[in-house]
């Protein structure tokens, strides 16, 4: 079978600046895989090029086999792939309901009042705030609701660009642990992060980015033992 998203030799510039230079990494179904590495290494480039968002210099990007790195943003939201952006992007003036829709503009199918229910399951807050304005809510609240804003896309590629950050440690363990009931629940995820140890531990596998390059690979046991992460990734020496 083939993965469900293929990265191979892949390169992003910004004008003539290289921010990823040929990276190939792989997320089969149901996994929960994560990219970890420092700021500027790479990551949020990386996912605004699987989105559509920017265009590869090189590399290609395949989805349930089929290129998509030429694919508008719109159509990759519409074969299956979803985006919780870095800084959660959330529209503070409207309501968490109206940003939740938002997430479900391109759906045509009738299930979408079912989906607002099973966001407002998995993140009871969304529900009891629901016609409130979203500039109202605590940065994990707004996590909360970029990554249900995201889920009502149906998606079957969930693609989270930093979630923790900025969270008290108590909201990031509830966020992490919505990633692996999302995955329980049948979500595929590409998990991008800064906090190595909580993605490490929640990932099936995961990839080390350092400027622009992938320079190690694992499992997320594997990754958490190894010795390089250990003192470039967790503080330890
Ligand atoms: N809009 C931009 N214009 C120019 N350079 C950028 C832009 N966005 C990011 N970069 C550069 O690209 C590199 C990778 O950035 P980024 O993908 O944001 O890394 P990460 O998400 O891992 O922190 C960094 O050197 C960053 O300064
Ligand atoms: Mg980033």
């Amino acid at each position: 079978m083939s993965p469900l998203l293929q990265v191979e030799d892949l390169e992003v510039h910004y004008g003539k600046i290289a921010a990823v230079k040929g990276i190939g990494f792989h997320v089969d179904e149901g996994e929960v895989v994560t990219l970890i590495g420092t700021n500027g290494a790479g990551k949020t480039t990386t996912l605004r090029t699987i989105s559509g968002l920017l265009r590869p210099t090189s590399g290609s990007i395949r989805y349930k086999g089929r290129p998509i790195d030429a694919v508008p943003p719109h159509k990759i939201t519409g074969l299956g792939i979803a985006h919780s952006p870095e800084g959660r992007r959330i529209f503070p003036r409207m309501t968490v309901e109206e940003n939740l829709m938002l997430g479900a503009f391109q759906r045509r199918d009738n299930d979408v009042r079912r989906d607002l229910h099973a966001a407002y399951e998995l993140f009871p807050i969304l529900g009891e705030r629901a016609k409130q304005p979203a500039g109202t809510f605590s940065g994990g609240e707004q996590q909360m609701l970029a990554m249900g804003r995201a889920m009502m896309s149906r998606p079957d590629l969930l693609m989270l660009d930093e979630p923790s950050m900025g969270l008290s440690p108590l909201m990031m363990k509830r966020i992490m642990a919505t990633v692996v009931t999302l995955q329980e629940q049948g979500t595929t995820i590409l998990l991008v992060e800064q906090n190595a140890r909580a993605a490490l531990r929640r990932a099936n596998r995961g990839y080390v980015l350092e400027i622009g390059k992938i320079v190690l690979a694992g499992t997320g046991a594997e990754l958490l033992e190894s010795d390089e992460v250990r003192k470039a990734y967790l503080g330890e020496d």
